[in-house]
């Protein structure tokens, strides 16, 4: 699938704001001489209560920027994004796209013993209904619910506070009998101890990262020496992008500010 032209090409990662870095690093890992391109749309975050059409639009608009900057491959790092534009992305986008949403329904089939799965995600991809039908149509029983304050939690780097706790009691306090617990955002990862604690050691939580970093290494031919330079394009307030994610692992490589209002014809 990879075409040997692209082999040189930096990767292109995108999410809502920091929540991508989660997958960011599981690439990064597995592809170390390789260059990525982060794309962190904090000035629009969140993506998770926004009609579909509109995330369409953010996410047309933001693969259209990765491939003027001469990306060779596009992983939407969004569960929002990846459950509203995949296929239309996947299709019309000269590149390969890859999305989190297959690689987490795969990590919860390899990972179930009793077939009865959770998956929490924002709004949109909870109410989009498509971990659902996925999960069942390989024969797992599903209970799903949509937790939208997680996001904002996480954007202000309270992630381990006592009212992520709070929240995530919450929203999982009704939960039935489940063994597996898909977390269906990227930014979740980083509440991972906080939901673990809540739901107890018997359910085991499942983030798509790793599996959507296994299939893009798979599929991906890497360049055979290089620098792995990352350089995050944000379109909200860079110093606070960079506070955020210094709770994931700190932000390595430059940050450059975008005008969001300007997308469309930059750079
Ligand atoms: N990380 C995004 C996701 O996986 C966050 C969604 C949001 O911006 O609400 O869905």
């Amino acid at each position: 699938m990879t075409r040997p032209s692209t082999r040189s090409r930096p990767i292109g990662v995108f999410d809502s704001g920091v929540g991508g870095l989660t997958v960011l690093k599981e690439l990064r890992s597995r592809l170390p001489n390789q260059d990525f391109l982060y794309f962190s749309d904090t000035a629009r975050v969140p993506y998770g209560r926004k009609p579909k059409e509109m995330v369409c639009g953010f996410a047309r608009q933001i693969v259209s920027f990765l491939l003027r900057m001469q990306v060779g491959g596009i992983v939407i790092a969004c569960n929002t994004a990846s459950a509203a534009a995949l296929p239309e992305l996947a299709t019309s986008t000269p590149v390969p796209v890859w999305g989190v949403i297959d690689p987490g329904v795969e990590a919860a089939r390899r990972q179930t013993r009793t077939g009865r799965v959770g998956v929490i995600g924002t709004l949109g991809t909870v109410s989009s209904g498509v971990y659902q039908r996925k999960l069942e149509a390989l024969g797992l029983w599903v209970w799903a619910q949509a937790c939208p304050l997680f996001v904002h939690v996480v954007e202000e780097g309270l992630a381990g506070s006592s009212d992520a706790q709070a929240l995530a009691q919450h929203y999982l306090s009704a939960r039935p009998d489940i063994d597996t617990l898909i977390l269906g955002c990227t930014h979740y990862p980083m509440l991972g101890p906080v939901i673990q604690r809540v739901v107890g050691p018997s359910i085991s939580l499942v983030s798509s990262a790793v599996v959507t970093a296994e299939v893009v290494n798979a599929a991906w031919e890497p360049p055979a020496a290089g620098a792995g330079r990352v350089t995050h394009y944000v379109t909200g307030d860079p110093l606070a992008y960079r506070h955020t994610a210094h709770f994931i692992d700190g932000v390595e490589g430059d940050i450059v500010p975008l005008d969001v209002t300007r997308l469309d014809s930059l750079p």
